[in-house]
């Protein structure tokens, strides 16, 4: 399947973790105007873009996804070809705290883009989600086909903003792609997110807190490869379908605070124990699902998709990142 070549893409929450790391990706691309669209939020740092702010291709503008007539204006003036959805809440506590705030920002945020592709229906919108929509899992992995069960209001919020989209695409025939991706880590990740988080605390020596039993098991996706993985969907994906992009590396939480632990303490030369003893275990976040895993077999067979980083090589450049901050 091949489509024109894209060149001119919007990108909202560029300044955001994984949003970051596709401008970053882009602009080593053969490509025309990348226009990062960000409201800055607690969750978005012009940090994480600072090496593409130069380049003449890249435009960054300080806005809200929900203000029609701006995005109106920036298809216009940068002859958008197509937009890049990663803006959102995206911090699964935090919804719990302020379920309105993801159902504003992810449903009516996306919402309000679709409302605008209506009216330049030649521009395509490929939306990011979540693995969280189909809910938990005891054995197997989730497809394409899986059915939708979220189970935290920031599962709901994407599900929701993925309905929307699919049925826009179906009732006013707007060009779509959608991508369910597992738990990303790399750099620039938000310090409240688990991975980065115990790297954190490892290098201050404060405690490590681990929900319940740490039982729970994550697939966790190296943030350069999901950018890989959205670009090959972007350019030679189907019209209309979803894709999953998962790490194929799946981690109970007490197990891979324990590989972070050797990680630091080789890279600082202390003994591993140090660190072991500030594990403490705090009670469970309430809903917490217990396994996510993705089949990326889609992705794989139709646009020959595989993530490039092994794991721990992975984690590696991310303890190296945040050691250095
Ligand atoms: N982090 C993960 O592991 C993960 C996994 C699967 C899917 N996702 C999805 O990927 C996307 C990006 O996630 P992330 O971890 O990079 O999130 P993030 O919280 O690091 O970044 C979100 C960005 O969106 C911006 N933003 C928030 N509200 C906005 C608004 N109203 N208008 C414009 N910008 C706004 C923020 O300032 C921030 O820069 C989200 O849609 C998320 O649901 C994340």
């Amino acid at each position: 399947m091949s489509h024109h070549y894209i060149k001119r893409i919007l990108v909202t929450g560029g300044a955001g973790f994984m949003g970051s790391a596709f401008v970053r990706y882009l602009l080593q691309k053969d490509i025309e105007k990348v226009v990062t669209l960000d409201l800055l939020t607690y969750a978005g740092n012009l940090e994480n873009i600072k090496e593409v702010l130069k380049d003449p291709r890249h435009h960054f503008v300080h806005g809200d996804i929900c203000n029609g007539p701006l995005i109106e204006e920036l298809l216009r003036t940068h002859q958008i070809e197509a937009i890049v959805h990663f803006a959102a809440e995206s911090h699964v506590d935090r919804s719990i705290a302020d379920p309105k705030l993801f159902y504003r920002t992810n449903v009516e945020g996306t919402l309000s883009l679709l409302e605008v592709v209506r009216r330049f229906p030649e521009v395509h919108f490929h939306h990011i989600s979540t693995d969280e929509v189909y809910g938990s899992l005891e054995k197997g992995e989730f497809s394409e086909t899986s059915p939708y069960r979220p189970n935290s209001p920031y599962a709901a919020s994407k599900a929701a903003a993925d309905h929307f989209v699919r049925a826009y695409a179906h009732t006013y025939g707007l060009s779509i792609t959608l991508s369910h991706s597992s738990n990303n880590f790399g750099p620039c990740q938000y310090r409240e997110k688990f991975i980065p988080k115990m790297i954190s605390h490892c290098l201050a020596k404060q405690p490590l807190p681990v929900y319940g039993k740490g039982i729970n098991v994550r697939d966790w996706l190296f943030v350069e490869d999901h950018a890989e993985g959205v670009w090959l969907i972007l350019q030679k994906g189907k019209r209309g379908e979803n894709y999953n992009i998962g790490g194929k590396s799946q981690w109970r939480n007490i197990d891979l605070l324990h590989l972070l632990i050797e990680k630091v303490a080789q890279k600082q030369g202390e003994n591993p124990k140090t660190y072991q003893e500030l594990i403490t275990f705090i009670e469970d976040r309430p809903g917490h699902d217990l396994r996510y895993a993705l089949s990326t077999k889609k992705l794989e067979t139709e646009l020959g998709w595989n993530p490039k980083h092994l794991f721990e090589e992975g984690i590696d450049k991310t303890v190296e990142w945040y050691a250095r901050k």
